[in-house]
């Protein structure tokens, strides 16, 4: 019998589909020089039988994963802050043009988007429980609460500051497992026409490219408009937009409202026939993924091995969190990636979780380029094939393992 639980939207019973094993945190990077004992859990998903909403059997304390330390770096691809800077713009002109309009966001992060907000002068929030890059945050002149967003904290917020016309959350919601409080905490904060707006990796996405990857401690919850749609209403409120965007692999940005205060628009009902005829909810649809998981590791840990038979020097490229279940579910260590090139400071000089390859600077991906970069942040390809070009010129080839193995 596979294991279930409970669901953590609706109380229905979770099945399980897929079992990645024992995996450490996504974003524990060790310091070689204070190795000190690595937490792993069991990382596996499940479905839920009544709202369909998948979702991890287990939840790691929200303290071990976002904390002083917590090394992600909103601002560190160009074209992610091109595409925040794009939404702040949107924005300021449509939902914020009232008298005194105010913008809350969870998991601002280092200011990637409230920025463009503060600088237009706009009565703004961010709320962010990771003190390193909240301090970032304020060091830009954004005003940051250094909290975890719950229900206690919306009526704080609200009490002090009103209620907000915008909520908005990038890659934030689906990290929160006690999504029953933050719902709460949003119907408490939102103006009675104001918008609650997430993205967040597209669970269709994540099934059509295999992207297995997207599965790692952080990511709790895996989004469909079916299972928003039917959080949305459990929680007393409306799905009324969604639009699929471009970014890290394939996202949905999802916007809930108050009952009845807004018309939804054609895409929600076009995506959720679209899911149908897919047949997202099938168990035989995640099991055949599950199929295609274990290829894809059997394909790219033959292909590695066989590099390194060949004497040919392979390094990573982006100690995304993606990678550590990539790493450490296909068994791939630093026998057969010499290193991972990173740009945040914040994981240079450290070792990957789990799998302990050590992350090194961009300046050491040039000097001297390697005969193979597995593309890791594969999320960021168009970005990282342009700005490498060099390497390709030098005769350097790219390993991809999503949707499937390939050399290019
Ligand atoms: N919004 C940024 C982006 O899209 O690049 C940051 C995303 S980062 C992957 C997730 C962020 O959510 C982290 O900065 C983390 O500290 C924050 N976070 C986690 N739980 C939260 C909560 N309950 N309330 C607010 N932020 C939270
Ligand atoms: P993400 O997939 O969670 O956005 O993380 C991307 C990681 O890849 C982050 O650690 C920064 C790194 N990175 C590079 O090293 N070079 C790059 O050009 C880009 C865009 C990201
Ligand atoms: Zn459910």
């Amino acid at each position: 019998m596979p294991a279930t639980s409970r669901c953590r939207i609706c109380d229905g019973t979770v099945h399980e589909f897929f079992d990645f094993g024992r995996q450490p945190l996504s974003d524990a990077f060790v310091d070689p020089a204070a190795p000190g004992e690595e937490f792993f859990f069991r990382l596996a998903t499940g479905i839920c039988e009544t709202c369909s909403m998948v979702q991890l059997m287990a939840e790691v304390p929200r303290d071990r994963m976002f904390h002083e330390d917590y090394p992600y770096l909103s601002s560190g691809s160009t074209f992610m802050r091109e595409h925040f800077g794009k939404l702040a713009e949107r924005f300021r002109t449509t939902e914020l043009t009232g008298e005194d309009p105010f913008v809350v966001e969870l998991g601002c992060n280092d200011g990637v988007m409230l920025k463009a907000l503060a600088d237009a002068g706009i009565r703004h929030l961010g709320v962010e429980p990771s003190g390193g890059v909240a301090k970032l945050a304020a060091a830009k002149g954004i005003n940051v609460r250094n909290a975890f967003f719950e229900e206690a904290t919306a009526e704080e917020i609200a009490a002090g500051e009103g209620k907000a016309d915008v909520i908005y959350a990038a890659n934030t919601l689906c990290h929160i497992p006690y999504m029953a409080s933050i719902l709460r905490g949003v119907t408490t904060l939102l103006a009675p026409d104001g918008v609650f707006v997430f993205e967040d990796p597209y669970f269709a996405d994540i099934v059509e490219r295999t992207s297995f990857d997207q599965i790692y401690d952080e990511h709790f919850f895996f989004f469909t408009v079916r299972s928003v749609r039917a959080m949305a209403e459990h929680h007393g409120l409306e799905l009324v937009d969604a639009e699929r965007l471009p970014v890290h692999g394939g996202e949905v940005r999802y916007t809930l409202a108050l009952p009845g205060a807004r018309t939804p628009t054609p895409a929600v009902a076009r995506l959720r026939d679209e899911e149908e005829a897919r047949k997202l909810a099938d168990f035989e649809t995640l099991r055949r993924f599950g199929d295609r998981v274990r290829q894809n590791c059997d394909d790219l840990v033959g292909l590695l091995e066989k590099l390194r038979d060949e004497g040919k020097r392979v390094v990573g490229y982006g100690a995304t969190a993606k990678s550590a279940t990539v790493l450490n579910h296909c068994g791939i260590g630093p026998d057969l990636l010499a290193f991972v090139s990173d740009t945040s400071p914040t994981k240079q000089g450290r070792l990957t979780p789990g799998s302990h390859i050590p992350v090194r600077p961009p300046a050491e991906f040039a000097d001297p380029y390697p005969d193979y970069a597995l593309l890791l942040a594969w999320n960021h390809a168009e970005e990282i094939m342009a700005k490498e070009q060099q390497f390709r010129d030098a005769g350097g080839k790219w390993i991809h393992y999503v949707p499937e193995v390939r050399v290019a």
